[in-house]
């Protein structure tokens, strides 16, 4: 049996080691997250299923450590690449340190689209290949007024970078073998937020989420949203909300709500 590679990042919990579990049985793996310690123990759990493991340290929030990673992508022998590392960095953004701006959206929006850029080539010479990126349902909250959701612009910046960059691609190459995934969970029980999930009545597993997720690839999904019945009928009215924009407003003239105020004032 010949065993794919697969790179998953945020391997050191959570949803990331999840899918390290899931897949070390029939995959090799190569483990990224800062905390480097834990990826050894996760790296010697799996050895014993039979999976090589490779234990590479990089923090995704720096262009050094990104540049670590796109570097191991670049030999080209990865046939499976799993963006998962994240962090949430929730405040009302007036309390944001300008400082933590760049680095938190290099985490969750910029190192899932270099890794991505250093795979993909790799992949489609080798004529077939898997991407997932972790996204969330965040991703879609910009108008959720509900209280109890997390103060999220930057989150939301990214997550929604990640969920558009990753659909776009999919149309992209999709006349190619090469399979994209972006994976919208929602509260997941994780050390997330400082471990707010384990809290949360409605909160999935890691282990439901990396399952779903897979199970979503062999099925074709572009989208995997863990927790939603009823996938195709909501995919079909966002495509349908989208195309109303992009369609309806690219008009030459002004729309009339516009054009009467120019008017008025003529
Ligand atoms: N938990 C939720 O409710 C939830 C919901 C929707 C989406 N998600 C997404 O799911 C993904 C995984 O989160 P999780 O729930 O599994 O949380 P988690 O248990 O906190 O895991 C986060 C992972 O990301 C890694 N990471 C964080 N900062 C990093 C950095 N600067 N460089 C490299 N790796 C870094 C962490 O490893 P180190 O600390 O060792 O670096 C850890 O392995 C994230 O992208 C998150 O946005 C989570």
């Amino acid at each position: 049996m010949t065993r794919t590679l697969a790179l998953i990042t945020g391997a050191s919990s959570g949803i990331g080691a999840a899918y390290a579990r899931l897949l070390a049985d029939d995959h090799d793996l190569v483990l990224v997250a800062r905390r480097g310690d834990r990826l050894a123990d996760l790296a010697e759990e799996l050895r014993a299923c039979g999976a090589a493991v490779e234990v590479l340290p990089a923090d995704l929030a720096s262009h050094d450590g990104i540049a670590v990673v796109t570097d191991r992508l670049a030999t080209g022998d990865v046939g499976m690449l799993i963006s998962n590392a994240g962090a949430g960095g929730y405040a009302p953004l007036t309390e944001v340190e300008p400082a933590d701006i760049e680095a938190l959206l290099t985490l969750n929006a910029v190192a899932p689209i270099r890794l991505v850029r250093a795979a993909l080539p790799g992949m489609l010479a080798a004529g077939e290949g898997s991407i997932i990126t972790v996204a969330s349902l965040l991703a879609f909250s910009a108008g959720l007024t509900d209280p109890r959701a997390p103060r999220r612009t930057l989150y939301v910046a990214a997550k929604a970078a990640t969920l558009g960059f990753t659909r776009t691609l999919a149309t992209e190459i999709a006349d190619t073998p090469v399979r994209v995934q972006v994976v919208c969970p929602g509260v997941v029980a994780t050390e997330w937020n400082s471990g707010a999930g384990h809290n949360i009545p409605w909160a999935m597993t890691p282990e439901d989420v990396a399952s779903a997720s897979l199970t979503g690839l062999r099925l074709g999904e572009t989208v995997c949203a863990p927790g939603l019945e009823g996938q195709d009928s909501a995919l079909a009215e966002l495509l349908a909300a989208e195309a109303a924009f992009v369609t309806g407003g690219n008009q030459s003239a002004l729309a009339a709500r516009y054009a009467q105020a120019v008017a008025d004032r003529l």
